[in-house]
């Protein structure tokens, strides 16, 4: 699994829940961290480099677990990987569908997701009828590093990025970034009680477990742990990542880059 930073610790979160027996090997890129700002190009050829050092550690599936990644490069990794990946747009676009009464559903994300609109294209395959309104959120990642969700700061800044969705009758709201889940309480406090909140990062951790059923790889006994691997500061990565995980991150390994030569040649 990979993600541009820490945020991919709410997806991790939900998959250990559901994949036990699992063993996964996490690459947070915290050195170039944040993705969602930044070029499709860009973007795309970060998540190669990630989905390449991952495969030298011969995984059998590679979940992306950022959305902004997922929206720009799932369609590249698909095509040229030899193993099965998923990214956490579809997962979500689905749920949003299969919930949505009124055919009118939101979406929150970084510039680079919204700007794809790949949840949009996923959510009109699945249902040409249904509405979408979309709204970056960039200051929702930052507070959520920090640890402000509690704070007031938390509620004016969703207060003025969510009010266009709150005359606008939708009844779903997809969080579609890594870090919206710890902001989970405060979205949904200024969304009210009519408006459904859709954890992709839950809804990607089920399709993972139906993949592994499906293709009959899945390991459902023995213990399963975590493994991390991130491109800077491993202590802060332990420090904010335990809390984004909900326990203790104890042990990080440092790459000096994702250049394979730097990993493979020169470990
Ligand atoms: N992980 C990213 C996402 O889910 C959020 C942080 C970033 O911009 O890199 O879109």
């Amino acid at each position: 699994m990979f993600d541009s930073g820490i945020g991919g610790l709410t997806v991790l979160k939900e998959v250990r829940k559901l994949l036990p027996h699992e063993h996964v090997i996490y690459l947070g890129d915290t050195a170039r961290v944040p993705y969602g700002n930044k070029s499709p190009q860009t973007i795309t050829k970060y998540a190669l480099e990630s989905a390449i050092f991952l495969l030298t550690k011969g995984i059998k599936i590679l979940v992306i677990a950022c959305n902004t990644s997922s929206a720009l490069a799932l369609n590249i990794l698909k095509k040229k990987l030899p193993i099965p990946v998923l990214g956490v747009i579809d997962p979500g676009a689905k749920e949003a569908v299969e919930h949505s009464q009124n055919k009118r559903v939101g979406i929150i994300g970084t510039k680079a997701t919204v700007k794809s609109m790949a949840y949009v294209k996923a959510i009109r395959r699945l249902d040409p009828g249904v509405e979408v309104l979309s709204k970056a959120c960039p200051l929702f990642v930052p507070i959520a590093e920090e640890g402000l969700e509690d704070d007031k700061i938390a509620y004016l800044v969703a207060e003025k990025y969510l009010e266009e969705f709150k005359g606008s009758s939708i009844d779903t709201l997809v969080m579609g970034c890594t870090h919206y889940p710890i902001l989970e309480g405060v979205i949904k406090t200024v969304m009210g009680h009519g408006v459904t909140i859709v954890n992709t990062g839950r809804e990607t951790a089920k399709a993972v477990k139906n993949a592994l059923e499906q293709k009959k790889i899945i390991n459902d006994t023995g213990k399963g742990g975590s493994e991390y691997f991130v491109t800077d500061s491993p202590e802060s990565f332990r420090e904010i990542g335990s809390r984004f995980l909900g326990e203790d991150i104890t042990h990080v390994k440092f790459l000096k880059s994702l250049d394979y030569k730097d990993y493979l040649l020169f470990p």
